[in-house]
Parts: structure tokens; C-alpha cells; sequence
């Protein structure tokens, strides 16, 4: 999916967090972006997939402009079309991994046990399926999100600081999954990131700060 931001900004009040914030995510491309703690990235991310709103500029997807639909429509058009990581996981405590990670499905209408399976074991979590999340180590809960946001094979995903709370060790091999995934699926990823090592993974590396966004 192209994703196409244009001289977007974004205030609380009187402040502003982004200005004039304008790129492009290509197909199959993955950006990340970098930049100081509070500039906005998580912001940034979050209008990206239309969880947030903004003040000025667009936001377009493959020719859908998100800040045109209401909210129902922006929920559907996000159930189809994006994955979302987070850092701090946000796996549901009282589902199993299975059930954790078929949910994107199930919001669509689809059953496909198999297709969890398989995407269970290519995450490296093969026979895991029945775990309650109390039960795994947080590498492995990030590794579940990684399925959950990729199951329904989204053109995007999006991912916010998603090594940001592993070890170095567990941080490379998560991305290494992150990674591996997203190119065999051909989906676009925007990866925000503190970590200069994942950061250099990237196709391309964007800056961001008050006054906007550059590579
Ligand atoms: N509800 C709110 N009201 C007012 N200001 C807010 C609100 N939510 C976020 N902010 C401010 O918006 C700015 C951007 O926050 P955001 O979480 O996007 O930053 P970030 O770049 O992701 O930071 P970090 O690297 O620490 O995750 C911050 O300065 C924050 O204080
Ligand atoms: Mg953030």
C-alpha cells in the first residue's frame, strides 16, 4: 500500500506537536523514524491508522483519504488494511496466544485455524497456540503481537517501539521476525524506533521534530 502524508499537523490547544510533516511510504517499503522523546512519533503512528485526528493535512492510503471517513468506516478500513505493534504488547490476558492471534480474523468474519498455526510456527511459537500470555516471556508475547498484527495480511504495519522493552538479544531475533514476515507478506512497515540497530534495518530513516520530517 502507498501511503501518501501530506504537510500534516498536530496540536493539543495551543501546542504543537508536528508541523508541515509530509512523506511517503512506498509498497513493500520500510521506513523508520527517529527522533526525540515527546516530538511525536507515537502521534504520528496513531494518525497514520486514523486512531488519532489532526489539524491539518492528510492522510491517504492507496487513493482512500482516512480523515474523509467517519469513524465506523475508519474501524473497517483499519480491520482490513493495517497491523499495529506495540511496546508494551497489549496481548489480551484472558484469551489464549491462539486466540490472541486469530482475532484480527474473527473481526473480519474468517476461521482459519490453520492459518494461526502457521503463522504461530513461522514466529517460532509452534505448538504455543493454547498459553495463556501469563505464561510466556515478553519476548515471546512481542513475538505473538507480530502474528496478531500480521494474520489478515495487511498491506501496513504499523509498529511502535516494539524492541523498546527486550534485551538486546531478544530485540534482534523480534525483528528479525518482524522483518521476515513483513516481506514475505510484501507489506509496507513503519517501524518507530529509539534503536539505532533496527533503525539501520530500514530502507529509509526519517527524522522527526517540531519543525517537520526529513530524512
Ligand atoms: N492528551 C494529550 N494532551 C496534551 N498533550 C499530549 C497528549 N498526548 C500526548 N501529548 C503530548 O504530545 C507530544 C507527543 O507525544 P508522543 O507520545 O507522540 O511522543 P513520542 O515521540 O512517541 O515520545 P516517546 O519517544 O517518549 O514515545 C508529547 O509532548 C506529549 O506530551
Ligand atoms: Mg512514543
Amino acid at each position: 500500500m502507498t501511503l501518501r502524508i501530506t504537510d500534516l499537523g498536530k496540536r493539543y490547544a495551543e501546542t504543537p506537536v508536528f508541523e508541515h510533516v509530509t512523506l511517503e511510504v512506498a509498497d513493500g517499503e520500510f521506513v523508520a523514524i527517529v527522533g526525540e522523546s515527546g516530538v511525536g512519533k507515537s502521534t504520528l503512528l496513531n494518525c497514520m491508522a486514523g486512531l488519532d485526528s489532526w489539524d491539518a493535512g492528510r492522510v491517504v492510503h492507496d487513493g482512500t483519504d482516512i480523515g474523509m471517513l467517519d469513524a465506523d468506516a475508519r474501524a473497517l478500513w483499519r480491520r482490513r488494511h493495517v497491523g499495529f505493534v506495540f511496546q508494551a504488547f497489549h496481548v489480551l490476558p484472558h484469551l489464549d496466544v491462539a486466540q490472541n492471534v486469530a482475532l484480527p480474523l474473527m473481526l473480519l468474519g474468517r476461521n482459519d485455524p490453520p492459518r494461526v498455526a502457521g503463522m504461530l510456527d513461522a514466529v517460532g511459537l509452534a505448538g504455543l497456540g493454547p498459553r495463556l500470555p501469563q505464561q510466556l516471556s515478553g519476548g515471546q508475547l512481542q513475538r505473538v503481537a507480530i502474528a496478531r498484527a500480521l494474520i489478515h495480511a495487511p498491506a501496513l504495519l504499523l509498529a511502535d517501539e516494539p524492541t523498546g522493552n527486550l534485551d538486546p538479544g531478544t530485540a534482534a531475533r523480534v525483528m528479525d521476525v518482524l522483518l521476515s514476515q513483513t516481506r514475505a507478506q510484501g507489506a509496507s512497515l513503519v517501524l518507530v524506533t529509539h534503536s539505532e540497530t533496527a533503525a539501520a534495518r530500514a530502507d529509509r530513516v526519517l527524522h522527526l521534530s517540531a519543525e517537520g520530517i526529513r530524512v
